[in-house]
């Protein structure tokens, strides 16, 4: 087992960087097995290794003591016990999953529910998909911390201040999101209904920024990449104008590729608000159940005859046609329908497919290796991570050990 490290987190991320500097400024071409171990443990826990945590992952990796790696799946095991670290949970996974939780994608920000949340589904080894569906949420467990409330983030920024091990069950434990939060299980949506996300997306606008940001973090796709012009564009929203700059081909040619699909899934949204004013910190999510929020029927008069949602249905037009590509695969709530109510289902919709496993994978890839895959073995790998990816039942740890393993040498 190896040893928890209790230092503070501003120390710890100053470890990492003086990690990272070593890593760049001395390479062997042909690492050897203290080298491999090293760097495993670099990688995934931001931080440089004990001595005696270094020597705990060679006992496991190079048994008859040779210097040399005595296979992928011993370098695998003790890739494993690098994930046990706490600088795995409160450095590598909470850099990696803050900027998901803001529209600057800066990793500069507080610990909130969003990543505390997907922090603890790492942690426990979850199937990673319930990030977009499930009622699930981690909250510290300290009595003497605040308690969590709907309205602020101090339970949170007060938990990291603490320095605890977000990896210890004891300090950081999953509750229902139901429970904690009072929102109705059905309209719990993993961390898009968490307080953070509701912040950052749900603010002003018109819910379009949730669907936009979920697609990018987590199916690694912006808008502009899945625009399709073939689409029928009858759920587009009343706001958009069918002749902007009073010249309608612009509509078809450009407005349709992201509205006509985006906007019957954005509808998943409808029952959602954020209470406070963009800018701020005050607020929280709210949640009108068969009550349409009125930012889905601002601006109606851009075109009368647009679509006016009447409630949270939503459809999937995009899966035919060329984001059919996105490997749309059966959806637990409503299988092949390609439609459905509310945010979970659509959730779900998003979180099974195959873009999604990909997706997740690929961003570790890049947190582990320090690069994006680039090589025609890069992507061999990527393959087989997210082969082994699905079938651990979408546990992203295997992604971390794999990509571990296979980096350890660079
Ligand atoms: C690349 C995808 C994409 C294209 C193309 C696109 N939009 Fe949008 N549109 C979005 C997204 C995403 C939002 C939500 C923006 C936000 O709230 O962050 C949005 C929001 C809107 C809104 C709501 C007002 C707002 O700013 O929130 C209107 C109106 C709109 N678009 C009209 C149009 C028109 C007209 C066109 C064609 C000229 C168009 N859009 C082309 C993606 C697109």
């Amino acid at each position: 087992m190896i040893k928890q490290n209790k230092r503070a987190p501003s120390a710890l991320a100053g470890a990492a960087l003086l990690g990272l500097m070593l890593v760049v400024s001395a390479p062997p071409a042909e690492a050897g097995a203290r080298e491999q171990a090293k760097r495993m443990y670099d990688r995934i826990a931001g931080v440089p290794p004990t001595e005696a945590e270094l020597s705990t992952m060679l006992s496991v990796m190079d048994v008859n003591n040779d210097g040399i790696t005595d296979s992928e799946a011993a370098a695998q095991a003790a890739a494993q016990l690098a994930l046990d670290s706490q600088g795995f949970y409160n450095v590598t996974l909470k850099n990696m999953a803050t900027p998901w939780t803001n529209e600057e994608q800066t990793m500069f920000a507080d610990l909130n529910d969003f990543t505390a949340t997907v922090i603890g589904v790492v942690r426990d080894g979850l199937d990673f998909r319930q990030v977009l569906y499930g009622d699930l949420l981690y909250v510290g467990t300290n009595g003497s911390l605040p308690a969590y409330s709907n309205s602020d983030n101090d339970h949170y920024v007060a938990l990291e201040a603490s320095g605890a091990n977000l990896g210890d069950p004891g300090v950081l434990e999953r509750r229902t999101q139901s429970g904690v939060t009072g929102l109705a299980s059905s309209a719990t949506a993993g961390v898009m209904t968490t307080r953070a996300a509701a912040k950052a997306f749900f603010v002003a606008g018109t819910n379009r920024a949730m669907f936009r940001f979920t697609m990018l973090n987590f199916l690694c796709r912006d808008l502009e990449q899945v625009k399709d012009t073939s689409r029928a564009p009858d759920r587009i929203r009343q706001d958009v104008s069918r002749s902007p700059g009073g010249d309608s081909r612009i509509f078809l040619n450009r407005c349709v590729g992201c509205h006509a699909g985006m906007d019957p899934l954005a509808q998943a949204y409808a029952y959602y608000e954020w209470s406070g004013e963009e800018g701020t910190d005050e607020g929280q999510l709210i949640y009108t159940p068969n009550q349409v929020q009125a930012k889905y029927h601002i601006n109606a008069d851009n075109f009368r005859y647009g679509y006016a949602t009447p409630d949270d249905s939503w459809e999937n037009y995009w899966r035919a046609g060329p984001n059919s590509a996105l490997g749309w695969n059966s959806n637990p709530y409503t299988g092949d329908a390609g439609m459905g109510s509310g945010a979970k289902s659509m959730g779900a919709e998003l979180a099974h497919t195959d873009a999604f496993a990909q997706c997740q994978v690929k961003k570790v890839f890049q947190t582990v290796c320090l690069h994006p895959p680039t090589t025609s073995a890069d992507h061999a790998q990527v393959s087989s991570m997210v082969t082994n990816f699905e079938a651990s039942n979408y546990n992203l740890q295997t992604a971390f050990t794999d990509a571990a393993v296979y980096c350890r040498g660079d």
